[in-house]
């Protein structure tokens, strides 16, 4: 009987709620999303902020200056301009709509104290955020205290910066580490210093992953990745196992070096060996063909008397199909 009830109610579901024209569920879901009590805060501060410029009034032309100041100055923090707000307040807003709805509500209090008292005083983000909800704290403070953030040296984030949690620690970029991120993550190195800032390159790709590397290009490496080799002029170098091995392919294969390794690919049907890709690029000729003008070329296409005489397919071509791999010796 269960069994029978769940699609019943499935199909109903479904049903309705294609009819009422839900939002989607990814809208709805950010919408509904939960953020931090900080970034909540920050999120209802700036459509608040957004209100105020939307009801900024535009220059008036004419009229009694000093009676236009007076109307407009009045407007500034009236009951009138902030109703007006308030009633687009969180709209625009995508993550976190319905949160700052409800702070909107918890707190209009506050938002009035601050709109009729403190407005020229005080920033609406530091007053509320800050001071009153205790949620955020100044840029460059973290924690329960608003503790002063380390100092990441400009090469990384102080965690909890700007709110109340955290521990004010950094988190450096990448190629960037120590406590302060002032020094470099292995495979970088220090390619500019001075009093106030220093910057990590990534070494070069022909570095040895755990030796790094003292400066930039392959000559930086204190020791080079497999496939490379160090020359006390170049640096590291890609060795070219093609020419140091001359038998590194299969038969019937031939190699293509690549940096730091290299890939063996098959040669033309028509070649039993080769230097390179096509039947023009044959070393030996497959049985079957012979080279005709610098290809090998297929003894039965276009000679009856060939075919007649026992030239048809000797097997090769399906063998060239069966070797049909290539063998590639991928970069570590
Ligand atoms: C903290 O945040 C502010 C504003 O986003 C930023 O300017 C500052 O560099 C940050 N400080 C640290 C240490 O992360």
């Amino acid at each position: 009987m269960l069994l029978l009830k769940i699609p019943i109610l499935l199909l109903l579901f479904g049903f309705s709620s294609a009819q009422l024209e839900i939002p989607s569920p990814e809208k709805s879901k950010e919408k509904s999303t939960n953020l931090p009590p900080c970034k909540s805060c920050s999120v209802f501060v700036e459509s608040f902020k957004k209100g105020m410029k939307d009801t900024e009034r535009g220059k008036h032309d004419g009229g009694d200056a000093a009676w236009e100041e007076k109307k407009l100055g009045s407007y500034k923090t009236s009951e009138v301009r902030l109703t007006e707000i308030q009633e687009n307040l969180c709209k625009e807003v995508k993550r976190g709509e319905d949160q700052c709805h409800t702070l909107a509500n918890e707190h209009e209090e506050l938002v009035e104290e601050w709109w009729f008292k403190n407005q020229d005083s005080s920033d609406l983000h530091t007053w509320l955020c800050i001071d009153k909800l205790t949620v955020c704290c100044p840029d460059g403070h973290f924690g329960p205290n608003c503790d002063t953030c380390s100092d990441c040296n400009g090469n990384g984030r102080c965690k909890g910066n700007g709110t109340r949690k955290g521990n004010g620690k950094c988190s450096c970029d990448d190629g960037y580490s120590g406590e302060f991120c002032n020094s470099c993550s292995i495979q970088y190195y220090e390619s500019f210093r001075d009093e106030t800032k220093m910057l990590c390159s990534p070494c070069h790709p022909a570095c040895g992953g755990d030796g790094g590397c003292t400066g930039s290009g392959p000559k930086g490496c204190r020791k080079c990745k497999e496939g490379w080799r160090m020359n006390p002029e170049y640096g590291c170098f890609d060795i070219n196992e093609c020419v140091e091995d001359s038998r590194i392919c299969k038969q019937k294969q031939f190699c293509v070096n690549k940096e730091g390794s290299y890939s063996c690919l098959d040669c033309d049907r028509s070649c039993e060996s080769c230097d390179g890709d096509g039947p023009d690029m044959c070393k030996k000729c497959s049985p079957g063909y012979e080279l005709r003008e610098g290809k090998c070329t297929d003894l039965t296409e276009g000679s009856g008397d060939l075919e007649a005489s026992g030239w048809t397919d000797d097997g090769s071509g399906a063998e060239a199909e069966l070797d049909h791999q290539s063998t590639i010796k991928e970069e570590l």
